[in-house]
C-alpha cells in the first residue's frame, strides 16, 4: 500500500515560477508583466489569507486554479490550469472546516506553495 503524498512546496514554487508569475508577479504580488494587459485586476497572492479572515481559504484556492471556480463558468480573465495540474497521485488537503479536498499532487503542491507565502 503506497501511503498517503505529502505536498512538496518546493515543487509547488516551480510550477508556480512556470506557469503564474506572468500575471500574479515574481513574489505573488499581483504585478507580473502580463497583469496590466488584463482587463481585470490581477489579485495579490500573498494576501489570500489577509483577505479571508486570517485563515487560508484551501478549497477556493485549488478551485481557481483548476478552474472548477463557479466564476470561471462565465469565463474569467485567469487560464485552467486543471488539465496541466492533474496527476494520479493524490494529495488530501484539510480544509479550516475539518473536511478534507483531494486534489492532484502537482495542484496539492502550488497550493501547499501559495499557502507558504501568506504575508500578514
Ligand atoms: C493570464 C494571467 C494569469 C495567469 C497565468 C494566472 N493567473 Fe491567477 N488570476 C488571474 C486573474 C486576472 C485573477 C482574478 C480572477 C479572475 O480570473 O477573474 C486570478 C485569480 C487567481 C486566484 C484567486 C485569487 C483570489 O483573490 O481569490 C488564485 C488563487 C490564482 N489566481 C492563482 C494562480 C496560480 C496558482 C496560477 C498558476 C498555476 C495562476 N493564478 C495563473 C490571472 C492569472
Amino acid at each position: 500500500m503506497a501511503s498517503a503524498q505529502e505536498v512538496n512546496i518546493r515543487d509547488g514554487q516551480d510550477l508556480y515560477r512556470t506557469y503564474c508569475w506572468q500575471c500574479h508577479g515574481r513574489n505573488a504580488a499581483g504585478d507580473g508583466p502580463m497583469a496590466e494587459m488584463l482587463a481585470i485586476v490581477t489579485p495579490d497572492l500573498t494576501k489570500l489569507s489577509t483577505r479571508h479572515d486570517g485563515t487560508f481559504p484551501t478549497e477556493a484556492v485549488a478551485r481557481q486554479i483548476d478552474g472548477r471556480a463557479p466564476l470561471l463558468a462565465h469565463g474569467g480573465e485567469m487560464p485552467i490550469f486543471g488539465p496541466f495540474l492533474e496527476s494520479d497521485q493524490n494529495v488530501v488537503l484539510p480544509l479550516a472546516n475539518g473536511k478534507q479536498l483531494m486534489a492532484g499532487q502537482p495542484l496539492a503542491n502550488v497550493v501547499a506553495y501559495l499557502k507558504s507565502i501568506q504575508e500578514e
